[in-house]
């Protein structure tokens, strides 16, 4: 069964502390937080000062996606903020070793994220160092896009990827992930859905979250 990760973009900002409260109540396994800085992606979101003022609400783990240029001048901003784990996109990191060995040495589990036009194969050669994967099944910048259905296959090909390095990483898949799309995104090997739309868009969190972990089958898109 996949661990779900709501992502607090679709929430209610004016009251994010009860919504967070009403996700990890729903049974949400981590708080997805993500970050955009209005040059790498066409939108801003927040900071760290929000995750700080969050971070008290729940000791559930704070999954960090930074959709921000040059990650590595803010990674340990982000981990004193309470990220326990810190995903970077391959695309704004031309020294990703470095930038990983970065978010390891803060303390946080490092992840490498990737568009949806970027190759898979750019990221088998930094799997010995990381601890999750995120691929985007929508481009990056809104919630509540559309399921790009190539991505099955680009699951297929990265959970073959981490088979083979015999190491335990999460294979995190974000955008568009519903009740719909969530059964085939789990047969081609996630095992971590962020869900936004679909969780806070919903009258009741606490099934929108079972629903999303109980998906099993093939799924309507494959
Ligand atoms: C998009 C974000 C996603 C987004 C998912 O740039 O990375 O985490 O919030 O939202 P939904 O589930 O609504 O597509
Ligand atoms: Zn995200």
């Amino acid at each position: 069964m996949p661990l779900i990760a709501p992502s607090i973009l679709a929430a209610d900002f004016s009251r994010l502390g009860e919504q967070i409260t009403a996700a990890v109540a729903g049974g949400a396994d981590w708080i997805h937080l993500d970050v955009m800085d209005g040059h790498f992606v066409p939108n801003l979101t927040f900071g760290p000062a929000v995750i700080r003022a969050i971070r008290p609400v729940t000791a559930l783990p704070f999954d960090a996606h930074l959709m921000i240029e040059n990650p590595d001048r803010y990674i340990d901003e982000y981990r004193r903020a309470g990220a326990d784990r810190i995903t970077v996109h391959v695309e704004t990191a031309p020294h990703l070793h470095r930038t990983v060995q970065h978010i390891r040495q803060s303390g946080a589990r490092a992840g490498v994220s990737l568009n949806p036009a970027t190759p898979v194969s750019s990221v088998r050669d930094i799997l010995g160092e990381v601890d999750l994967v995120l691929l985007m099944s929508v481009n990056p910048g809104f919630g509540g896009q559309k399921f790009i259905p190539s991505s099955l296959g680009r699951i297929r090909e990265l959970a073959a990827m981490i088979r083979g390095t015999g190491r335990h990483i999460e294979l995190e898949v974000d955008g568009g992930i519903d009740a719909g799309t969530a059964p085939g995104v789990v047969a081609a090997g996630a095992t971590v859905l962020v869900a936004g739309q679909a969780i806070f868009g919903s009258a009741d969190i606490r099934s929108a979250i079972a629903g999303l972990r109980g998906a099993t089958g093939p799924g309507t898109l494959v």
